[in-house]
């Protein structure tokens, strides 16, 4: 989606924003993400606020409410949502804005352990039953093996799009853009993360080391996780043909990559 500026929204949202967060002083458009209608920092009269707008219509809007919906279940270290509002047809959330960059995944990036240790922390959530979100076995049903999305079942939150741009670093790791929370087994967001350090430059050996500093990934049944791969680069290879956008089909590279590496006796299933 295009990405608009503040300015762009109807007036009436623009009072309604004023009216929750205080008179705007200056606005500036985030130069990062990829799906959101409007992503803006704001100057108030009572402090910043990060707002994130999305047409009430748009196919992409129950994914906002159900961000916003997810978020007093969050740990402290993601932003906290201060408001959401629906008016003049666009749908609103007002964030805390949290210090910090987009992590660095490349190999040897000091972000790295910031990174696995916010996701420890996530790793010890239980899905909240009172926020309608996805079990992981239904949202990869289509696409896992026939029989096999059973073995994604599990009582975890999960955040399922840890791209960089997702995470925000300073003396600590954030997890932001809580757009897909989904309710499965642990091991799953460990697997997303790791097709994201491919994409960064990791070898897929590199890659599952950083994977097995999880509890999750290491006790995890291989046929899970073979199963899971599977379905993840089936995902993508669905993705890649809607949309031939470069990045895209070189994820969908990289899962196909991981699935035939944890496919392969030595390389992927050994003891651990
Ligand atoms: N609470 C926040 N504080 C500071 N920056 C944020 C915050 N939320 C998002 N951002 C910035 O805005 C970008 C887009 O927000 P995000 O929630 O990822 O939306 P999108 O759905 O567009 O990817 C992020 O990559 C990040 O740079
Ligand atoms: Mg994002």
């Amino acid at each position: 989606m295009i990405r608009r500026h503040f300015h762009d929204l109807p007036v009436e949202a623009r009072q309604a924003i004023a009216d929750k967060a205080g008179p705007v002083h200056a606005a500036r458009t985030a130069d990062g993400g990829l799906n959101s209608g409007v992503a803006a920092f704001l100057d108030t009269d009572h402090g910043p606020v990060f707002v994130k707008g999305i047409p009430a219509n748009h196919p992409q809007a129950p994914a906002q409410r159900r961000e916003a919906a997810i978020n007093p279940h969050l740990p402290r270290a993601c932003p906290r949502l201060y408001w959401h509002i629906e008016v003049a047809d666009w749908d609103l959330l007002g964030y805390e804005v949290l210090p910090g960059r987009h992590a660095d995944y490349t190999p040897g990036s000091p972000d790295l352990p910031l990174v696995a240790g916010a996701l420890a922390e996530l790793q010890g959530i239980t899905a909240p039953t009172d926020v309608p979100i996805k079990a992981a076995e239904q949202r990869w049903a289509t696409y896992a093996p026939p029989g096999a999305a059973a073995l994604f079942d599990g009582d975890t939150l999960l955040h399922t799009d840890l791209a960089p741009h997702n995470v925000l670093v300073d003396d600590r790791a954030h997890i932001i853009d809580w757009a897909w929370p989904t309710r499965g087994a642990a091991w799953i967001d460990p697997a997303i993360l790791i097709l994201r350090l491919l994409e960064a430059g990791h070898t897929l050996a590199e890659a599952d080391v950083i994977a097995h500093r999880f509890p999750s990934w290491r006790t995890a049944p291989a046929e899970a996780k073979v199963a899971f791969a599977a379905a993840n680069a089936a995902a993508w290879e669905e993705i890649t043909r809607a949309d031939s956008a470069p990045w895209k089909a070189s994820m969908a590279g990289h899962a196909v990559a991981f699935h035939a590496h944890l496919r392969a006796p030595v390389l992927g299933n050994g003891p651990t």
